[in-house]
């Protein structure tokens, strides 16, 4: 099977974490390396947190450092969810890795500019460091298949009643990217939420047994803990690897064809993506949003996920 080439930009995080590890080893992707940046965390955290999941999961995969703060805003990020660390809840062996010598953005065009096919870019946090590699050298632009996202929602937020997380730490970077004229295609809140990691679910992953099951189990006990709190969610969404279900199993998601606009007023719905889902305004479309998952395939699939990792000690 041909495989599809990734880079994956995030600020790990808890999802973020599982993502990395669907991403890592599925056969149908070739993780080009790891891009990271502020937002659940500082950058400081987010990137040892990267780090720690790949060398704990042995993924031969650089992982380079990024933006500190959103191109606009002031950092927010999401201590109450994610906690202390980023990733509060499992405890990684000490760091023996580094990170590339290349600051994220120049690491994204060197990839991008000197590769022969398209890469498809998958963020799952702000998209920071994105928006500044395609403002630095738009020739890139050329050079990327789709990007796909974790953000946003056609329906209410989850930091403000219309805005999502990834979305409004920096509206005008997520701007930038949904005005680049790629194909841009978003896993929002609306399905996101379809996929909660209840205890059930929490339970059979853990029962696989192997290195990365304990790292889900652990990690899914403290994010649910801090979603009972925050929203009185029993099982919080796992929303990150969505991005990668639709990479290797696009059917599992239903996508319609939208204009999507982020708000960028600075007044209640900044950072809300406004998407034209009965395409009142006869606009242009630039995004394809997920409207539907079949859940029970998406936990098949981070089951599937788990097993890969079978061989590790
Ligand atoms: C998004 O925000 C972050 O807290 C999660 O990692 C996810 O990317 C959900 O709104
Ligand atoms: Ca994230």
């Amino acid at each position: 099977m041909k495989k599809r080439k990734i880079l994956l930009d995030c600020d790990p995080g808890h999802d973020d974490a599982i993502a990395i590890m669907l991403a890592g080893r599925h056969p149908g992707l070739e993780l080009m390396g790891i891009t990271v940046e502020a937002g659940n965390q500082t950058l400081e955290k987010t990137g040892r947190n990267a780090l720690n999941v790949v060398q704990y999961l042995d993924l031969d995969v650089e992982v380079a450092l990024g933006s500190s703060r959103p191109l606009v805003r002031e950092l927010q990020i999401a201590e109450d969810i994610h906690g202390e660390s980023g990733l509060d809840g499992f405890e990684f062996p000490d760091l023996e890795r580094d990170f590339s010598d290349k600051h994220a953005v120049t690491f994204l065009i060197d990839i991008l500019r000197q590769s022969e096919e398209k890469i498809t870019i998958v963020t799952t946090g702000p998209m920071t460091n994105v928006a500044l590699a395609m403002r630095l050298e738009p020739k890139i632009i050329e050079n990327i298949e789709e990007v796909v996202l974790m953000g946003g929602s056609y329906g209410y937020g989850n930091v403000s009643p219309a805005a999502e997380f990834n979305i409004l730490v920096d509206p005008e970077a997520a701007h930038i990217v949904f005005t680049s004229g790629l194909k841009v295609s978003m896993m929002g809140l609306d399905v996101t939420r379809k996929v909660l990691a209840l205890p059930s679910v929490v339970k059979r992953m853990e029962a696989i047994g192997n290195k990365a099951s304990r790292m889900f189990a652990d990690l899914m006990n403290a994010f649910n803990e801090n979603q009972r709190k925050v929203y009185g969610f029993e099982g919080g969404p796992l929303h990150d690897p969505v991005t990668i279900a639709y990479l290797v199993a696009p059917d599992m998601l239903t996508m319609k064809h939208v204009h999507c606009d982020i708000d960028l007023s600075h007044g209640v719905s900044y950072g809300r993506t406004n998407c034209d889902v009965f395409d009142y305004l006869k606009q242009e479309k630039n995004a394809y949003v997920a409207t539907d998952i079949d859940a029970e395939r998406f936990w098949e699939l981070i089951e599937q996920g788990l097993k890969r990792y079978d061989d590790l000690e």
